[in-house]
């Protein structure tokens, strides 16, 4: 089955085609960052207009890159939620047009579900670099509106093992910049910044793995960091120094908690999805954490850790292929539990 997957939740216009058949044959991402670095943050308004301008050049250039004509595509995936609801609607529109047009299915997918199922893609043209995990598994979700750890038992059955009870960590990484000046979008400018630090110069607390569970908390390690660079000299080696000291704090604490929920659930797989993913000291603190125990850790390549169509598409496939699909309304659900 061909799958035309659509993302437009935030501040990415992402379409792919997926094929159960082949993998992955294309997808591409527009990002709006410049469009909101102005304002220091996502203007909701800016980023619906943007996704309109985009959304359907993007289709077109998808479908050519995967070669495939639009007649071909068998069903249409989009994000139907959480997300910014005017970006949202945008997509759903797009979408359900599409397979109005087409005569197929359209599904709505869950976004934090396709960035939950990203790891277990196939990519069309790449041997697999191992085999491609399948649950049970436990699955950390870190982008910038989730931090959750997830017992996956099977696909579409997930059970929340724990969650952040305020701040996420993108969110804690994209604030923390922005409270050093760091220029806009701050997370991934804050990790190639503590890059450059040195180790416990800064040593910030481990929120919340002196006692058992496994939510988050993050919203005091800002703080913290506010306090260090406040009463610092303010040069440019203690600001890499405290954003490694920052990253630090965050990379341990969500290994600590990884650890303890596969140790909880007995699985000897973790699964890694969304933007904070594409963090490689977060990569090899799993990596190694997870070898130590004999078991292994899953990521996403970096491009698709972040927001994107490809893992509508395949999200969207799995649910057409198991025989779901919604009516014609277009219904989008800017807040929603998975
Ligand atoms: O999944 P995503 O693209 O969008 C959401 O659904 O939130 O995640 C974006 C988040 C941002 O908070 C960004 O700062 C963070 O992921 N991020 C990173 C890195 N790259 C992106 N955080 C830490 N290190 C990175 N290399
Ligand atoms: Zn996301």
């Amino acid at each position: 089955m061909i799958v035309l997957g659509i993302e437009s939740s935030c501040d990415e216009t992402g379409v792919a085609v997926y094929d159960t058949a082949r993998g992955l044959r294309a997808h591409a991402v527009y990002s709006q960052v410049a469009l909101h670095a102005e304002y220091g943050g996502v203007v909701p308004e800016l980023a619906s207009r943007d996704h309109v301008r985009k959304l359907l050049p993007l289709v077109r250039q998808t479908l050519d890159e995967a070669g495939i004509a639009l007649r071909e595509v068998e069903g249409v995936a989009y994000t139907a939620g959480p997300g910014l609801v005017g970006a949202l609607l945008v997509g759903a529109g797009v979408a359900r047009a599409l397979a109005w047009a087409l005569e197929v299915p359209a599904i709505g997918v869950h976004h934090m579900e396709g960035h939950l199922l990203a790891p277990l893609m196939r990519i069309d043209g790449e041997a697999a670099m191992a085999a491609p995990p399948a649950p049970p598994f436990v699955a950390l979700l870190v982008s910038g509106g989730h931090t959750q750890l997830v017992h996956v038992e099977a696909i579409g059955r997930y059970r929340l093992l724990g969650e952040t009870l305020d701040d996420a960590a993108g969110e804690a990484f994209d604030k923390t910049a922005k409270l050093m000046g760091l220029p806009y979008p701050g997370g991934p400018e804050l990790a190639r910044l503590a890059g450059e630090g040195r180790p416990e110069r800064f040593r910030f607390a481990r929120p919340m793995t002196d006692r058992p569970g496994l939510d988050f908390s993050f919203s005091g390690l800002k703080t913290q960091v506010l306090l260090a660079w406040q009463r610092s000299d303010g040069s440019a080696a203690t600001r890499a120094d405290i954003a490694r000291g920052f990253e630090d704090a965050v990379v341990e604490t969500l290994a600590i908690k990884c650890l303890r929920a596969v140790e909880a659930t007995d699985v000897d797989t973790l699964v890694v999805a969304g933007g904070v993913g594409a963090n490689l000291r977060l990569r090899a603190a799993l990596d190694a954490a997870m070898r130590a125990r004999g078991g292994r850790v899953c990521f996403p390549p970096p491009a698709l850790c972040t927001d994107n169509g490809a893992m509508i598409a395949f999200a969207g496939a799995l649910r057409l292929e198991a025989g779901q699909h919604a009516d014609a309304a277009v219904q989008v659900r800017p807040r929603w539990d998975m």
